[in-house]
């Protein structure tokens, strides 16, 4: 048994440095999340009101998902196991089915990969357009907006009459994604995160400043001012913490944003060694997420776009989506400065740098799996990926206009964080049991963690989350299993990715019974 232990130990890669792991999760973390979709939801949310919420559901679900994972990450991967299927079975080994929920664990990770990579590459292609100065020459809303929708795909018009650029860039992101994991832990993803990291925050810092230094671009309107921009974004509307879908989306932005519930950061905790602090080093990752997300995401978009479009325009502005403040509203506003080339070019380099190290962590549990269940070479592993996620990909590129990503996103980048996260909870605070738990957090921690998060992790979170869960099925499981706000033309291409995600889903699990029938030394199939 020892033995099996150490070579399970030597075969399975490792990190080089403990601000390796910390950058590592802070990247998968630091994403679109943090620089578009955080700021469009509390400005859209009551503002400075919204932090109320949102840092409940920081200090309640955010705080103990990310401790518990990096602990039972690192626990199950002192058995050779980096993801859950085989981490939930080192915990609860009298339960034969607990590794089935453990395939949402990597089910959602490739999910995720296989539109996160297509929106990314939109952000290099971007970065391209911005330097070669042709979105310098779109001057409106309007040809800004045409502009993405060619490029997208969703549209022929006079800038683009088919997908080719899209693809193109597409297809270089995937690549440089696939040479990342292709050098594995160490020598990809940390070397990775330890130069992206820096130069986001770089990219990050001087864009901050010049919205900051931006004043009263328009003396004839004295209001549109620096200051009024960051008081629109804080400024408290208590009124709006009445509403229960305030706290929902709070509590999923905390969910998105720290990459929790998802399965990545137990995967990159199972390359940890056991006397390997997880207490402090998960805290150090939440916090840098967290100044990425309220600091330098609070203080961009938002300000600098009441500046340009005032006070009457900037609700709909925050209200319209993701996409268009990043592609639309942000080129648009850096237009109209000096240097608008260069400004625009670290936008999209921010994101692009964002969305890289979010997406080299989605990759690799579906890698892990490969190589700690069926013994397969790294190599190998990242061939296998590459083929069948680059299949996986292309309903997000073609079918992105036919609501094919929000299905997408909705199943494996909302539902299942929210479901993962209760089962992970359960078997941390209610399997393992909290004495044991607690132990295993601080085995070689670097700070104690407060004693109430005993409590807070055995019972405040579980009910948050089963709470969440209520709410949702109360108040959505019906409109959405009957698609009502799905347009009818959209409806075939929507069912057609959920008995996708079915298929797979079963396929996933299909592949957990084989690797354990494997390793019992039994019939495969059978
Ligand atoms: N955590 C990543 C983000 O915020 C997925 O984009």
């Amino acid at each position: 048994m020892y033995n099996v232990f150490i070579m399970a130990q030597k075969q399975r890669d490792s990190w080089g440095s403990r601000l390796g792991v910390i950058m590592a999760v802070a990247g998968s973390a630091i994403g679109l999340g943090n620089f578009l979709r955080f700021p469009a939801k509390a400005a859209a949310n009551g503002g400075g009101a919204f932090m109320i919420p949102y840092l409940v559901a920081l200090i309640l679900l955010g705080i103990p998902l990310m401790w518990i994972e990096w602990t039972l990450g690192r626990f199950g991967g002192g058995f050779g196991h980096g993801t859950a299927p085989g981490i939930f079975h080192s915990i609860w080994k009298k339960n034969r089915f607990i590794r089935y929920f453990g395939v949402i664990g990597i089910f959602g990770p490739i999910v995720i990969f296989s539109y996160y990579t297509f929106i990314e590459s939109w952000t290099l292609g971007y970065s391209f357009f911005s330097i070669s100065g042709k979105l310098h020459t779109l001057s409106d809303q309007n040809a800004m907006q045409n502009f993405l929708r060619g490029y997208q795909g969703v549209e022929h018009n006079i800038f683009f009459n088919d997908i080719k650029w899209a693809y193109a860039f597409f297809t270089v992101t995937f690549l440089v994604n696939i040479a990342v994991i292709y050098h594995g832990i160490k020598g990809g993803i940390e070397k990775l995160c330890n130069i992206a990291m820096p130069l986001l925050f770089v990219c990050g810092v001087i864009l901050m400043l010049r919205v900051i230094t931006l004043g009263t671009p328009d003396p004839s309107k004295p209001d549109w001012n620096i200051a009024n921009g960051f008081g629109y974004m804080w400024n408290a509307d208590f009124s709006k913490l009445l509403s229960a879908k305030v706290w929902l989306e709070a509590a999923g932005q905390i969910f998105f944003t720290l990459s929790v519930g998802i399965g990545v950061i137990l995967t990159y905790a199972s390359y940890l060694k056991k006397g390997d602090d997880v207490a402090l080093s998960g805290l150090t990752a939440a916090s840098t997420n967290e100044l990425a997300e309220v600091i330098l995401g609070g203080s961009i978009i938002i300000p600098a776009a009441f500046i340009f479009f005032g006070p009457a325009q900037i609700e709909t502005i925050a209200k319209s989506g993701t996409f268009n403040l990043g592609f639309i509203t942000m080129p648009l506003i850096l237009n109209k400065l000096p240097w608008a080339e260069l400004f625009a070019f670290a936008w999209f380099l921010l994101l692009f740098l964002a969305g890289i190290t979010s997406s080299v962590s989605l990759a690799q549990p579906a890698i892990a799996f490969l190589e700690d269940e069926f013994d397969i070479s790294r190599r190998r592993a990242v061939v296998i990926f590459a083929i069948v996620t680059f299949i996986l990909c292309q309903p997000a590129i073609f079918f992105l206009k036919n609501g094919v990503v929000d299905e997408l996103d909705f199943w494996g980048g909302t539902f299942f964080l929210v479901l993962f996260g209760l089962i992970e909870t359960i078997l941390f605070g209610w399997v393992l049991g909290m004495n044991s738990a607690w132990e295993e957090i601080h085995h070689g921690a670097d700070m104690n963690i407060p004693k109430i998060y005993k409590f807070i992790i055995k019972y405040v979170t579980p009910t948050f989350l089963i709470f969440i869960l209520g709410m949702w099925l109360f108040q959505e499981w019906l409109p959405v299993i009957l698609m009502s706000s799905v347009p009818s033309s959209d409806k075939p291409y929507v069912l057609a990715t959920r008995l996708g995600l079915i298929g797979f889903f079963i396929i996933l699990a299909f592949l957990v019974k084989v690797a354990w029938r494997r390793k019992e030394g039994k019939n495969w199939f059978l």
